[in-house]
């Protein structure tokens, strides 16, 4: 029988809980006013009463490493307990969990000693993973890393994520850290359930020169586009890394993840124009242009529909399934919002109909939350949050999401 398509929405533990010993906690200092953000760790049951009323069937959800190994030598049965209670009571509900093991944030003891680029940040990790597998039941379906991408560019090139760092050749060893964590949570994962379904959500995003006459846009679009969006999908399908960042050395390193894939989850929201500027960083400069008069969201990221079909079509290279892990959009305008959820799910059901193996849709996110470089403003949730009440308000876009599940389309 053919499976449901999944219609869900997704979340990360930090962004709607926050975590005392997690290492965002003491990073931003937004999060001080607000530790605990929409204090979901406490609300989760009401909060999985929403699933309800939007009539989803499945969800996404991550696990707080920091709740479960606040210091090293500790480890939280109670915090695990939670996060199965979670299950439970969306299994009793006939909502299918997703869970992220990894979404950016960590134990602090974890990123003040062994960030990524050690050694050991491996071991550390997998002890982790592995012991928390040993007691999460009733699980089909699982993310290791939730962009492993943006966690190496924001933590190690940019710098603005933990650890904070802006050195490249550590980017490199922390991305093979990070993969050889995720062949072998793979592993961990299959020896318990050989069924499971396994994968990471990879950023993909619609890469276009600044101006098409340029041909030094042209190269530099073609190189990001490349590392961005296909240089994983080249590792998942070979085994091998290519890293390639424009005016510096081409990096090839092994990653033991050949065919370490059930599905391929991937995480669409925007279009980037890039042009050369000797003056930025690498010689490279980003921005988001409204060239389609759907205007900008309120992250500044160009709505742009007609990326996810490029996306999914660069991801169907795997040939495996594909779920879209998160799409959403940052607004405080219900129209906007529902403007733009019927033009991504106008392209995917085109893409589907064209024969794209997608098999689940997750919208970003069930309430507002704690956005990362943005603070609480970025609101991207069905549900506003009241920040001060705490109470969780449905927008219009909760109710057109509800009507597109239950027209069934797919
Ligand atoms: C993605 C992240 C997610 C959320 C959205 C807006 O890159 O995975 O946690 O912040 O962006």
């Amino acid at each position: 029988m053919k499976e449901p398509f999944l219609w869900g929405v997704a979340t990360s533990a930090f962004q709607l809980e926050g975590s005392p010993h997690a290492d965002w906690a003491s990073w931003d200092s937004i999060l001080t006013q607000a530790p605990q953000v929409t204090h979901h760790y406490d609300l989760y049951k009401k909060d999985l009463q929403l699933l309800k009323e939007l009539g989803v069937n499945a969800y996404r959800f991550s696990i707080e490493w920091s709740r479960i190994q606040p210091h090293e030598s500790q480890w939280n049965e109670e915090a695990v307990t939670h996060y199965q209670e979670i299950i439970d009571i969306l299994k009793a509900n006939d909502i299918e969990p997703i869970v992220t093991i990894h979404h950016f944030t960590h134990p602090l003891w974890f990123i003040r000693k062994y960030p990524w680029h050690t050694k050991a940040s491996v071991e550390k990790f997998l002890f982790f993973a592995e012991k928390l597998l040993a007691s999460i039941k009733n699980v089909r379906y699982w993310i290791t890393f939730n962009e492993p991408y943006v966690l190496v560019l924001g933590g190690y090139l940019e710098g603005c994520m933990p650890p904070g760092l802006r050195d490249v050749s550590l980017a490199v060893t922390a991305l093979q850290n990070i993969l050889t964590c995720h062949g072998k949570a793979y592993d961990a994962i299959h020896a318990r359930d050989p069924g499971a379904m396994v994968s990471v959500a990879h950023n993909m995003a619609a890469l276009a020169p600044w101006k098409r006459w340029n041909p030094l846009d042209r190269l530099l679009a073609r190189i990001a586009k490349y590392f961005y969006n296909h240089s994983l999908l080249d590792a998942f399908l070979t085994g091998h890394l290519q890293v390639r960042f424009p005016f510096g050395r081409t990096y090839h390193i092994s990653v033991p993840v050949k065919n370490k894939l059930d599905f391929f989850g991937v995480n669409y929201y925007t279009r980037i124009h890039i042009r050369f500027n000797p003056l930025k960083k690498m010689g490279v400069e980003l921005r988001h242009h409204d060239i389609e008069g759907y205007g900008l969201t309120d992250m500044g990221w160009e709505i742009h529909p007609h990326g996810l079909e490029k996306v999914l079509r660069y991801a169907s290279k795997l040939n495996l399934p594909i779920i879209i892990t998160e799409n959403g959009i940052a607004t405080r305008n219900d129209r906007k919002k529902i403007r733009f959820m019927k033009g991504h799910i106008d392209v995917l059901e085109r893409c589907i109909k064209n024969g794209m193996d997608v098999r689940g849709f997750f919208y970003w996110s069930l309430i507002d939350n704690y956005e990362w470089l943005r603070g609480l403003d970025a609101r991207f949730g069905l549900y506003r949050v009241d920040f001060s009440s705490l109470e969780r308000i449905p927008t219009k876009a909760a109710l057109y999401y509800s009507y597109l599940i239950k027209s069934r389309r797919f």
